[in-house]
């Protein structure tokens, strides 16, 4: 295993759309192990491949469960609001308040390739929400008004 450099702020490749797995392989199974010890040694919940600039869709999460690998992730159901606290770890010293789903349902492999469902309420479904727009190139501040981010003196808060 190897801990990757995280890609940050205009980075293009935060932009861009990352492309299914077609086949989970030893190399795939090397990257989400990679992407693991990445977050871990980053003290963040959450990484996708695009921040360590892989434009597969590959997740990992640990929102204190334990850890989650998602393969081509696919959000098939989203219900409810809530609004809390994001930060991102390709945008370090920012926060802000994001409304996301309360409850989300989602489809995606696991490493044998087997679709695996799960159901997720709070701080893993705002986590799910969160990696899977990094997916599709978008950043949480998408979602907020200049005046809505906040700038942190300290580097506390940039988990996912
Ligand atoms: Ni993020």
């Amino acid at each position: 295993m190897s801990i990757r450099i995280i890609r940050k702020g205009n980075d293009p490749v935060l932009r861009q759309i990352a492309k299914p797995v077609p086949r989970v392989t030893p190399a795939v199974h090397k990257l989400l192990d990679d992407m693991a010890q990445t977050m871990y040694d980053a003290e963040g919940i959450g990484l996708a491949a695009n921040q360590i600039g892989i434009l597969k869709r590959l997740i990992v999460i640990d929102v204190g469960d334990g850890l989650v690998e998602l393969i081509n992730p696919e959000i098939v159901e989203m219900s409810g609001s809530q609004v809390g606290p994001e930060g991102c770890l390709s945008l370090p010293g920012i926060h802000g308040d994001v409304e996301r789903a309360s409850h989300v349902k989602l489809r995606a492999w696991n490493r044998q390739e087997e679709t695996v469902e799960y159901e997720a309420d709070g701080m893993f479904a705002r986590c799910i929400q969160h990696e899977v727009d990094h997916l599709n190139g978008i950043l949480f501040t998408d979602y907020l008004k200049p005046s809505e981010i906040v700038y942190e003196n300290r580097q506390g808060s940039d988990t996912r």
